[in-house]
Parts: structure tokens; sequence; C-alpha cells
């Protein structure tokens, strides 16, 4: 049986069961193609929250990462929520625990803690906001401007948004291998050899890259799913992208015809590439791996959460 067939034959399995145990499949704009072929939805972290919370279906396979199964066990406590390998952790999300937090906040007394979506549910528990890249400018500006704002754990992230917000903020000095590895180089060499292209990078990537990129009229900063908005409606034919390669395959889909590269081929997440299209199979045939959060940590953790669900685009 070719490659081709196999996939085929998965797929069909995938969407099998997935309608027999009235499950949705969420995937977020990292995964490998074959897996976000196979979702319901495919998206950013506040668009799958947003479904997460939205769904009717009993059950959620989450084809993402730990924190995100986790967010939406918190957003939809009555479903079972799946992550078909619980190996998919996130190298941001291990930058800070709790303890750090508390005692950071004891350094701070009054300060207004915001923490990226990209935290376990403990750190959530202990924040006063969540946000994602897709909306974390308007959940600043929700914060009155005398306010100290604590925003963790990416740094690059947190500079971006000082950028665009004018406001001062205290940083954790956290960051996401992938993104940090995308480095100025990469994104000068291609400034050169694709001068008709226009540049579109994560807030995640190295301050020193998004400072070259800020202001330039040929370069957005944007979440992954505000990429694939601007890319399906720019008339510009092709674009360079500074992010995880697996929404190369997304970013195709949506707008074919468009030439899409990535500005670094190796920059990919091994925790979003763990699910592949057997583990989601076996996760919906065997109900694994389960992803609950302890109902009082839950509560305190989903005011964050919901605020993030609410606020911006
Ligand atoms: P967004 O898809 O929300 O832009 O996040 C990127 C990311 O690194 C998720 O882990
Ligand atoms: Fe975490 Fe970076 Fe992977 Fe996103 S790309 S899941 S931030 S390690």
């Amino acid at each position: 049986m070719t490659v081709a067939m196999l996939t085929r034959e998965l797929h069909e399995e995938v969407r099998a069961l997935a309608e027999a145990k009235n499950a949705v499949i969420l995937a977020h704009n990292y995964q490998r193609p074959e897996v976000q072929d196979v979702a319901d939805y495919v998206g950013d972290s506040l668009g799958l929250s947003r479904q997460a919370a939205a769904t009717e279906a009993e059950t959620i396979v989450f084809c993402g990462v730990h924190f995100m199964a986790e967010t939406a066990a918190i957003l939809s406590p009555e479903k079972t929520v799946l992550l078909p390998d619980l190996g998919a952790g996130c190298s941001l999300a291990a930058s800070i625990d709790a303890e750090q937090l508390r005692e950071w906040k004891a350094q701070h007394p009054g300060a207004v803690v915001v923490s990226y979506v990209n935290t376990t549910a403990e750190v959530k528990a202990e924040s006063d906001y969540c946000c994602t890249s897709g909306n974390a400018k308007f959940v600043i500006e929700e914060i009155p401007p005398e306010q100290e704002i604590l925003f963790l754990p990416d740094m690059y992230l947190g500079l971006w948004l000082e950028k665009v917000t004018g406001r001062k903020l205290t940083i954790w000095l956290g960051e996401c291998h992938v993104h940090a590895g995308i480095r100025p180089a990469d994104i000068e060499r291609w400034q050169e050899e694709a001068p008709d292209a226009e540049l579109l990078v994560h807030p995640e990537c190295g301050c020193a890259s998004q400072a070259m990129a800020f202001g330039n009229e040929r370069t957005q900063i944007l979440s992954t799913e505000k990429m694939i908005d601007y890319a399906r409606r720019s008339p510009k034919q092709r674009f360079l992208v500074a992010t995880e390669t697996g929404i190369i395959h997304r970013l195709q889909r949506e707008a074919p015809g468009k030439r899409f590269e990535a500005v670094r081929d190796d920059a990919e997440c091994r925790y979003m590439k763990l699910t592949t299209l057997e583990k989601v199979r076996d996760s919906l045939r065997d109900g694994k791996h389960r992803i609950t959060v302890e109902a009082q940590l839950a509560e305190r953790a989903r005011l964050a959460i919901e605020r993030m669900v609410a606020i911006g685009s």
C-alpha cells in the first residue's frame, strides 16, 4: 500500500470514529498537513480556545500541545478532552511555574498579571488575564494605564507589545526555542533574494528580527491565523513566513496559487509534530489521553481564560 493510500484510509477511519463518538477534531496551524486535513477546525490558539468553548460535541480531540488541551478542559469541564500524545509539551510554557510566578508577584505588589496562553493551568490560576498573540494588544489596552503589568512568559512578544501599545511592561525572560531560532540573518537573506515578497513574522520571533522588520511596509507581525487572513486578502503573490513551518500547508490551502516560503526550513516544533494520524485514530478509538484539570484549580484559572476568549477580534 502506498503512503497516499494509507493516509486516505486512516483519514476515513478517523472521520468515521469522530462521527461515531460525537467528537470534534481541533488542530493548530503548526500540525502536520495530514492532521490539519482531517480536522473539523484548524486555527491559532485563540480560535481553537473559542471553538473548544463553543462546541456541542461531547469529545474534543486536541491536535496541538498540552496547554491547549488543558485550556479546553477548563473552558468545557463537562466535555472529554483528549490529547493524542502526552509528550506534546511546550518549551515556552515550561519557562515559568506557579512558584516562580508567586515570587515575582510578591516583588511587584499590586501589579496586574497578563499571561500568554502558552502557560500551565497553575500559572493561569495565578494570573488576572490570559492572552494569545492574536489579541494581546487588546488585552493590554483593557488595563488602566497607571497599572503595572507583569507580562509572561515570552519576552519577544512582550517587547513587541511595548512597541505597539506604547506601554512599559515588566517582562519575564522566557522564549520559544523555535521562534528564537529564527535569526535576523535569515530575514536579511530573504529581503535581498525576494525583494517582491511580503514578510509575515510571528511576534514570538527574536526582537532583533522584529526590530529590523518593524516599520517596514513589506512586513506584517501577526498571529498565525491573522497571517492566513492577511495572505488571503493581500494582492501580493509571494510571502516569506517567519514562524513554525506547519503553517505553510494551511497558507497554501487557504490562498491557493500564491507562493509561500519559510524563512527557515528547520523552524519545526517537535512537540507539535508528535501528533500523527495514527495517534489521532488511537486517541478517538481508545479515549486517550484524557486531560482534566482539578476543579478548584480550574475555577481559579477560568476568569483569566474567559477574559482572553472575550477580548479582541
Ligand atoms: P498562535 O497560533 O496563537 O499565533 O500561537 C503560536 C504558538 O506558538 C502556539 O504554540
Ligand atoms: Fe511552544 Fe514554541 Fe512549540 Fe509553540 S512553537 S508549542 S511556543 S515550543
